[in-house]
């Protein structure tokens, strides 16, 4: 990947948004290295912590990945399949080094594909050993938008619609603040011949 610097580069809520850091050759390479790890770890529908299936699916890369079961939301080794999860998509890991801002890689890479219906409720992402270490989010496809509120659940929120090519970064007194997806739109953007989004979340784990 070339690096390049963003375009533009703005806050929501504290979560930095680089809009277009990806050029669209690389997003879609980005989109082949995806493909390969979804042909590895088959991309599967989780459920929630009431034990409701996700209306994303959701596959991993790297060290660590997502699964759910009955013994609830947690990072593990394994594919349900039991399989390792392949190695992290190159591309995503050039940008979390050029702007994670910390020295160390990421031990997961969180793949989330998103159908036209499909949304993500308000959440945080608090299952990661250190908060010092930020999440780093990648939109491929279709719009999203995404709304970002405080660390408090019920607090004021902002949205942003995420573009492909856009990276956000959750970091510093962000880390921890409520975000979800609202809504996909649907047909905004020709990188997937089926349309949809992928989004990729990068963490380090321990
Ligand atoms: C997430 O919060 O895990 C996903 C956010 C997104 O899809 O942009
Ligand atoms: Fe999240």
């Amino acid at each position: 990947m070339e690096s390049e610097e963003s375009a533009l580069s703005v806050e929501v809520g504290g979560i930095v948004v680089h809009q277009e850091h990806l050029n669209a050759a690389d997003q879609a390479e980005l989109v082949e290295q995806v493909r390969r790890v979804v042909r590895a770890a088959p991309l599967f529908r989780p459920e929630t912590r009431s034990g409701k299936a996700m209306s994303v699916r959701m596959t991993s890369a790297g060290a660590f990945g997502w699964t759910s079961g009955r013994d609830g939301y947690r990072y593990a080794r394994q594919h349900p399949n039991g399989q390792e999860w392949p190695p992290m998509p190159q591309i995503a890991l050039d940008i979390w080094r050029s702007l994670s801002g910390v020295p160390c890689d990421p031990q997961s890479c969180l793949i989330n594909f998103y159908d036209a219906d499909a949304k993500m409720g308000l959440h945080q992402d608090r299952d990661e050993a250190d908060f010092d270490m930020p999440v780093v989010s990648v939109s491929l496809g279709d719009e999203a938008l995404f709304r970002v509120g405080g660390s408090e659940r019920g607090g004021k929120t902002q949205s942003i619609w995420l573009k492909s090519g856009d990276v956000a970064v959750m970091g510093g007194d962000a880390r921890l603040n409520f975000h979800g997806i609202d809504r996909i739109r649907a047909g905004s953007s020709t990188l997937l011949p089926n349309g949809g989004r992928i989004n990729l979340t990068m963490r380090v784990v321990e």
